[in-house]
């Protein structure tokens, strides 16, 4: 099997480290690195979050690399702590990680293993976009060395989850994705859309753990908190797969409906700052400069990731309990 190659731009996050493990836990993926960012919590966090899971997940192979602190102009994080728990981690708890990241920023890494091997390597960027765009204004050689970059980002016709317009990774830094998206890098774009399709419920959650693993067990500490939240503040029993359903891209696009559009970020600094908006109508006659998923099977797509984690918890049990 050709496996994907990918590099995984994070900011880990209850979602990010459910879309390591199923990144991890699909064999046409080969996870090659990844390289984080200010997001959901603070650097420093994001970063030790990385180490720590995949100390946890028996990957110590796979570099990390640390990215960006701060947005590209904004001065402050509006972060994530209310939603993704103090440590970035819900209620997981992983001892301090042994393992270090490397002595090589997230932005001149990227651009080292792109024009290394150009058009062979995929980025997945799923937390703030402020690595990304650094590394295209740094190095705008990168633009045609990234073979494609997936994006969960945006809200094209849905609400914001960070302001009423915006989704929370665009909103962060919209500079940073006004960047990207005008960079001309082949994007493929999940937006809220169709992540809130995918929700995940505390039912599923204990399904998977009818497997006693160490795994299982994360997936319910991660989740807990995480869950009462959207149930606090969005109504309902469950949570969504914002991140891990960029994964599909590779093991299932059959469930994505996607269609191609011209879509560009507000940055006008006003209220709607971070929306993404697609030119449906055509009326600015600007080419498309991505694809977007507008649709999803979203409980297909549940039914794969538990599936694919069940696998996994099962695979590593022995290794993880005597890890
Ligand atoms: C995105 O924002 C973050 O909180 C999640 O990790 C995800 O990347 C969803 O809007
Ligand atoms: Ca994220």
């Amino acid at each position: 099997m050709t496996q994907t190659r990918i590099i995984l731009d994070t900011d880990p996050g209850v979602d990010d480290a459910l879309a390591i493990l199923l990144m991890l836990a699909s064999p046409e993926i080969k996870l090659e690195a990844l390289t984080t960012v200010h997001g959901n919590v603070n650097v420093e966090k994001t970063t030790r979050n990385a180490l720590a899971l995949l100390e946890f997940l028996n990957a110590r192979h796979i570099p990390i690399a640390a990215g960006c602190s701060l947005p590209l102009i904004k001065s402050s994080l509006h972060g994530g702590e209310v939603v993704h728990g103090a440590s970035g981690l819900g209620g997981a708890v992983f001892p301090e990680p042994t393992i270090k990241p490397l002595h090589i920023h997230a932005v001149d890494y990227l651009i080292e293993r792109f024009l290394t091997e150009p058009n062979e390597i995929s980025l997945y960027a799923v937390g703030p976009l402020t690595n990304v765009a650094l590394a295209i204004r740094k190095e705008p050689r990168i633009v045609n060395a990234i073979k494609e970059l997936v994006i969960m980002g945006g809200a094209v016709r849905s609400g914001g989850n960070a302001s009423p317009q915006a989704e929370f990774n665009i909103y962060e830094d919209p500079y940073a994705a006004h960047i990207v998206f005008n960079s001309g890098i082949p994007i493929t774009l999940i937006p809220l859309d169709v992540t809130y399709k995918c929700l995940l419920t505390s039912v599923d959650v204990e399904r998977l753990n009818q497997i006693d693993s160490p795994i299982a067990k994360f997936v319910r500490d991660v989740t807990v908190d995480y869950m009462a939240h959207y149930l606090k503040y969005e109504g309902f029993a469950g949570c969504g797969l914002h991140d891990p359903l960029t994964v599909a891209v590779v093991i299932a696009p059959e469930l994505l409906s996607f269609e191609e559009h011209y879509v560009n970020v507000d940055i006008s600094g006003g209220e709607s700052t971070g929306k993404t908006f697609a030119d449906f109508m055509k009326v600015s006659k600007k080419p498309a400069n991505m694809k977007v998923a507008l649709d999803v099977k979203g409980r297909e797509f549940v039914e794969l990731f538990i599936e694919r984690l069940k696998k996994l918890s099962l695979l590593n049990k022995k290794e993880i309990a005597s890890g």
